[in-house]
């Protein structure tokens, strides 16, 4: 994708197609009104006839206005104009180029935002759009024969229309990053909507150690089931050894800055699938567990995306990946394992084994020191129930990291919404047979499995990221998200 921005009126724009937006009750936006100016009061003719849409998403192709350069205008609808924001112009921008999906337009000229009165940030406005294209343009052809694969896009040119050069100059610093997220992303959503047939841990495995190849500064280590035992990660191996696949431990760092300088450390859960094991799902919605690896793929997203902006600071990328199966080796409940950091754990429940991989590969990374470790993990479905989509799970006994984490996730359009994680919560998890057992019933699950994870993580700087609600949407539109790729960047970038 290639990107530029313009200070020219709409009408003078040079694309296959200009995309300007209609508010509603008839009213155009700057750029729409330029358009209008130019074509002699084209625009205003349809609003009056009511022919201009207006309901947010909606939207009509017209060619060869007159005095307009572009061949085509592209007429959005962005909703009533007072309540327009960057999500609605988010919406806006998605449903405006999946309404190009079908036409021979190559290149875009966007004005939603950019021509717009609403907005004086420009570069908001900007790394919004290219997310919001990039989401239209994905496709997940790769397992589908021809005659089933959904028109790939043929747009390649985005021009953001703004008013001024120093706008023009905003948007401008914003497209390698947000051209950066949105491959990060896009890689993420891959991994997350291959089926747990390909993706395996060492397709995650062979995935992080082409890093190693494409980007400078990047060094990945992989390791598997003898390095788990040496290591006594029992509670990580308690979850794979029902499986024959066998599991990775993978280890990516990227070196920016000075060895003496922390990295900041990125921990994901990679449950390539999640039958739940002994503690067996039920089959209605079970190949949804194949996005149980969704956190190991947000966390090689955000990896990707760092490594190719190489900026000046010091980043681990960790991933604990194995399937979670029922076997005749598979852990029972009732089952007492030893973690790393030497906690005996009740395993009450096989399906509450994400948390189990994640508390080793957790000490696991401590010692690389780092300034602040965020764990990513589809861990819990209370937290769908709580949350729903719109928002991933934040728990963090850390004020400083929680607000920051919640403030990238603002800027990126990537929310996050913090739950909390107290010392009040702890006895839920209490065993009568282990040090602690590792579910804590149906109260407050999402917050009882934070509560778990953070035992391991007393005195380090460290925050979880549940997405079980997040990283993929279900029905129709079933597929991975590619979230929280968007918060993880833009957090490492301004905090790593
Ligand atoms: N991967 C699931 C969580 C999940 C379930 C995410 C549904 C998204 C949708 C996790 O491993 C799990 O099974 N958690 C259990 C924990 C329970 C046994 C304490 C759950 O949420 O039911
Ligand atoms: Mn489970
Ligand atoms: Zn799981």
């Amino acid at each position: 994708m290639q990107y530029n921005a313009s200070g020219s009126s709409a009408a003078r724009q040079s694309a296959d197609c200009v995309i300007v937006g209609a508010y509603t009750k008839r009213g155009l936006n700057s750029a729409a009104s330029a358009i209008d100016e130019a074509s002699g009061g084209y625009l205003s003719k349809l609003a009056k006839a009511g022919d201009l849409p207006s309901n947010p998403g909606a939207s009509t192709l017209l060619r060869d206005l007159k005095g307009v350069k572009a061949r085509r205008v592209l007429v959005v609808g962005l909703g009533p104009k007072n309540e327009f924001c960057i999500k609605q112009l988010e919406r806006a921008t998605e449903s405006a180029i999946r309404a190009l999906a079908n036409t021979s337009v190559k290149s875009v000229a966007l004005n939603l935002g950019s021509n717009s009165e609403r907005f004086d940030e420009p570069a908001r406005v900007t790394s919004a759009s290219i997310a919001a294209v990039h989401r239209a343009v994905y496709r997940f052809n790769q397992l589908k024969s021809s005659k089933a694969r959904t028109r790939p896009s043929k747009i390649n040119k985005i021009v953001f229309g703004f008013s001024s050069r120093a706008a023009c100059n905003k948007a401008k610093a914003e497209f390698k990053t947000a051209d950066a997220v949105a491959k990060g992303v896009a890689l993420t959503k891959d991994l997350g909507n291959l089926p747990a047939n390909v993706c395996t841990p060492d397709y995650l495995a062979k995935t992080s150690r082409q890093f190693a190849r494409d980007y400078k500064n990047v060094s990945v280590q992989v390791m598997g089931m003898k390095d788990l035992k040496r290591m006594g990660m029992g509670a990580f191996i308690s979850v794979t050894q029902g499986a024959d696949t066998p599991p990775r431990l993978i280890v990516m760092r990227y070196k920016g800055a000075a060895a003496k300088e922390a990295p900041v450390a990125l921990v994901g859960k990679g449950i390539t699938f999640d039958t739940g094991g002994i503690s067996l799902k039920p089959p209605a919605t079970m190949d949804e567990m194949k996005f149980d690896m969704c956190g190991a793929a947000a966390v090689i997203g955000a990896f990707k995306s760092v490594a190719m902006l190489q900026p000046n600071l010091n980043l681990v990328a960790v991933v604990a990946a194995c399937e979670n199966m029922p076997s005749g080796n598979a852990s029972r409940p009732g089952d007492i394992v030893t973690t790393m950091a030497g906690h005996t754990v009740e395993i009450l429940n096989t399906d509450a084994e994400g948390r189990l991989i994640l508390c080793d590969a957790l000490t696991y990374t401590k010692k690389f020191k780092p300034k602040a470790i965020i764990d990513v993990a589809t861990l819990t479905g209370a937290c769908v129930i709580a949350l729903g989509e719109h928002f991933s799970g934040l728990m963090s006994p850390n004020d400083g990291l929680a607000n920051d984490l919640i403030q990238s996730g603002v800027e990126a359009g990537d929310t996050a919404w913090r739950m909390p994680v107290t010392e009040e919560y702890q006895s839920r998890l209490s065993s009568n047979f282990a040090d602690f057992a590792n579910v804590g019933g149906r109260p407050a699950g999402a917050v009882t499995a934070a509560c778990f994870l953070w035992r391991f993580m007393k005195d380090q700087n460290w925050a979880h990221l549940d997405i079980a609600g997040s990283a993929w949407k279900t029905g129709a539109q079933k597929g991975a998200t590619g979230r929280p790729v968007g918060l993880l960047v833009n957090y490492i970038l301004n905090k790593g």
